[in-house]
């Protein structure tokens, strides 16, 4: 494992902070402001381990806090983990068409991404994924289920690239919640290489406070810990993500009330005369003649926002739109059905 890390990241000595050294006493260490309304301990600096939150995120997991590291959202673990396992001109593999950030966070590091197109019904094409990987391959990226698609990737083939790829592997599982099958974590202990990326912004309702984690091998965690900037996780977020995690009911309840609502959108379109591709996400891929400017008139004329996917490889006059509320849905096929 330590071998897949680069060799500048293996020999960072990481920066202490303050309270790294210190968490308790009469703190005068880290230039804070003594002066400032204190009730919350806004003042002061967060946890630069964010332990509290990481235990939280383990006991929902079902792993130790060894096992997880919380981020910015899971796009800043998306960027730490490219810049500790793939130098600049090393490459990763995508399987398009997924999240548009791998991409990004990718060319930023300068790292080159090689794209392996799905087959047609969005499963991974372990032949052509063989063929991807060179030398200077280090990571492969697979969203399961993926965006845009909606579709959980096939386990017995994840676990076969887990077994063949020489590099990390990480199983993007943004939407697990909303979907009917189990988590790949199950298969940590069995490879080495996996890390499993989850995120606070999708089920749990909580995209604005910008909370994401992984599960991974303790050596992994330790590295992001390195890297990260000192107190990557804020003290609001932390505490606003400790309390939610205790109420595993509201994540059932609006995990309930969004399935109810993609069968009736699903049927509703369906109606209308649209392909649905089926989902284990909150949001429908729809494939309809002339998409992109029907996609273009629903925002001039109603303002209903849906993402037009129609350029992307194999989703020609796709687009995906989100699961919203019964009235936002009823809107949008009210709208849609004068286009069609
Ligand atoms: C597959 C996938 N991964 C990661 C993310 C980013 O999530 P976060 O809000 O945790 O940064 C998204 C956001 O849409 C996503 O679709």
């Amino acid at each position: 494992m330590k071998s897949l890390v680069r060799p500048n990241i293996r020999k960072l000595r990481p920066y202490v902070c303050a309270r790294n050294l210190y968490q308790e006493g009469i703190l005068l260490d880290a230039n804070e402001n003594a002066f400032a309304d204190d009730t919350q301990a806004l003042n002061r600096y967060p946890d630069p381990e964010s332990k509290k939150l990481r235990t939280a995120l383990a006991v929902y997991a079902g792993v130790k806090t060894e096992n997880i590291f919380a981020g910015v959202g899971s796009d800043e673990i998306i960027d730490l983990l490219i810049r500790i396992f793939a130098a600049p001109r090393e490459e990763i593999i995508v399987l398009e068409p997924t999240y548009g950030m791998y991409q990004v966070v990718a060319q930023i590091n300068d790292v080159k991404l090689k794209p392996c197109l799905l087959t047609e019904n969005f499963q991974p094409d372990l032949r052509k994924i063989r063929k991807c990987i060179s030398p200077k391959t280090k990571m492969l990226f697979c969203a399961s289920p993926n965006s845009p698609t909606g579709n959980l990737l096939n386990p017995s083939d994840l676990k076969k690239l887990c077994a063949i790829f020489p590099g990390i592997i990480v199983i993007d599982e943004a939407y697990i919640e909303f979907s009917s099958q189990p988590s790949f974590a199950e298969n940590l202990r069995r490879f080495k290489n996996l890390v499993i990326l989850r995120t606070l912004s999708k089920a749990w309702g909580l995209a604005g406070i910008r909370v994401g984690y992984c599960i991974a091998n303790p050596l992994i965690i330790e590295y992001l810990m390195k890297i990260k900037p000192p107190y990557n996780m804020n003290s609001v977020s932390a505490s606003l993500a400790e309390k939610a995690l205790k109420n595993k009911e509201n994540l059932a309840e609006l995990r309930q009330k969004m399935m109810q609502e993609r069968t009736r959108l699903s049927h509703e379109l369906k109606k209308l005369g649209a392909t649905v591709f089926p989902s284990e996400a909150n949001f429908l891929l729809v494939k309809i003649p002339s998409a992109s400017s029907i996609i273009k008139k629903l925002a001039e004329d109603f303002t209903i926002i849906v993402r037009d996917f129609s350029s992307r490889p194999l989703l020609k006059d796709c687009f995906r739109v989100t699961v919203g509320t019964r009235e936002e849905n009823r809107a949008f096929i009210q709208s849609l059905t004068t286009f069609l």
